[in-house]
């Protein structure tokens, strides 16, 4: 399971990625929850499906994900928008932290304040890395977003680290994310090469939500 996430940063080219991981299964159900004032689209994809869209309404909009069998590994993100339009969501993506679960959480840029966190832990005892909940929470865009990184537009409307996670040591690109969000897969290698204390495990059979402005 230990190169799933950085498959998954090779494939995206993402930046900062919070992960968190089961060790060794599938989840049963993945809440998305949004509690940020402003509407957002959250997408999902995993390795088996192709990118799904949903709108989740301001503060109190929610979904529930029946990923069970289906879900390996797949990604959630969201943006700032109404419109859950599968293209958007597309061309947003590179621009957002990715909640990356294997399930997991993962990053090539930020947008959005992020969380994952396990709701239900099948008899595990939360503590440190096991069962855990990574967040990412930058609370001014413009002015963490400081060359050279840079501030994309519309829809994703994140900081863009133009390094890219698939560097193999901290940049620093790379390190301003890191920085910003200890807890957060940052660069190539960053769980086990530098930093062991970023990915997450839970017992089999665990839930979780991913909640957007936690
Ligand atoms: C965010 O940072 C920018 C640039 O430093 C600043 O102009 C702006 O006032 C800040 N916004 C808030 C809400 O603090
Ligand atoms: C995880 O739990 C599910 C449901 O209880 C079970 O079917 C599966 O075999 C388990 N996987 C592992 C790796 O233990």
């Amino acid at each position: 399971m230990g190169e799933l996430p950085a498959a998954a940063v090779k494939r995206t080219a993402v930046v900062i990625l919070l992960l968190a991981m089961t060790t060794s299964s599938l989840a049963a159900t993945i809440t998305v929850r949004n509690q940020c004032s402003i509407w957002i689209s959250a997408c999902q994809e995993s390795y088996e499906k192709p990118a799904t869209c949903f709108a989740l309404r301001p503060k109190t909009g929610s979904r529930k994900l029946n990923v069970g069998t289906v879900w390996k590994s797949g990604v959630i993100w969201g943006f700032r928008s109404s419109n859950a339009n599968v293209q958007q969501g597309i061309l947003a993506k590179p621009q957002a932290n990715l909640a990356e679960l294997t399930l997991g959480l993962s990053k090539n840029a930020y947008n959005l304040p992020l969380m994952i966190h396990p709701t239900f832990t099948n008899g595990g005892v939360r503590q440190g890395l096991h069962c855990g909940s990574p967040k990412c929470t930058i609370p001014n865009l413009t002015s963490f977003c400081k060359p050279p990184n840079k501030l994309t537009g519309p829809p994703g409307n994140g900081c863009y680290n133009v390094v890219g996670p698939t560097t193999p040591s901290p940049t620093t690109s790379t390190l301003a994310f890191k920085r910003a969000c200890p807890s957060s897969y940052s660069y190539h290698k960053d769980d086990t090469k530098f930093n062991p204390g970023v990915v997450y495990g839970c017992n089999n059979g665990s839930n979780y939500e991913v909640v957007f402005c936690p």
